[in-house]
């Protein structure tokens, strides 16, 4: 079977590239400001091709290029872990201000957490009026957080207590927000900024 992204692999690489090199660029401005490292690693990755059918199907999109590349926007998909809340929006910055780059969607769960505890920092881009990128930006305790709820989703509960895990669930992204805020204090205060 062809490629659902036909001939626009390349240009997908090429954009992945460019965010991940600006990434880069940003972390070694900042490391030489500051001493510290913001990011603790950093993911990027162009769909794969069974996901991206298994996501067309599951939006009721027709298997298209089209579909691939306009209807869907994380062909190109990047995620920053950074150790600090303010590196999360430092990296959102400097990505944002690129040139050639519009930010067409921005979702906030960090200021505004999801109901079930999810916090994250989402965008997507669009790079030279063409391809589109969702970026994620999050601490190492969001990361964790996310994975673990990731990996208990797919997961059959034995004994019905379905109810009291994400109550439990909730509790425990609260409680890791709130250490990021300590964490962050900290550091500002290290840094003589408070
Ligand atoms: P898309 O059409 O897939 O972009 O969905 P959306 O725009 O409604 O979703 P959103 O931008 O909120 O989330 C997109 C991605 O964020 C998901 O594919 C996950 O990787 C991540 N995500 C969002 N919510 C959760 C959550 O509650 N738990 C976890 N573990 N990840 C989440
Ligand atoms: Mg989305």
């Amino acid at each position: 079977m062809e490629s659902i992204y036909a001939d626009r692999l390349p240009a997908l690489k090429a954009v992945l590239d460019r965010l991940l090199d600006r990434v880069e660029q940003v972390r070694r401005e900042l490391r030489s400001a500051t001493g510290m490292d913001p990011v603790e690693h950093c993911l990027g990755r162009i769909k794969s091709e069974e996901s991206m059918r298994e996501k067309c199907r599951r939006k009721g999109l027709p298997e298209t290029t089209e579909s691939a590349l306009t209807q869907i926007h994380d062909a190109v998909g990047i995620r920053v872990v950074t150790s600090f809340i303010d590196d999360v929006y430092r990296i959102r910055d400097a990505l944002a201000g690129m040139e050639g780059i519009r930010v067409v969607e921005e979702k906030d769960y960090i200021r505004h957490a999801k109901p079930n505890g999810y916090r994250s920092y989402h965008m997507v881009l669009l790079v030279d009026e063409q391809i589109y990128a969702e970026i994620q930006l999050r601490t190492i305790s969001q990361d964790t957080w996310a994975a673990l709820e990731h990996h208990m989703r797919y997961k059959k509960t034995l004994n019905g207590n379905t109810a009291l895990i994400a109550q439990e669930l909730k509790r425990c992204a609260d409680e890791l927000a709130s250490t990021d805020v300590s964490m962050q204090t900290i550091r500002d205060m290290i840094m003589g900024q408070s």
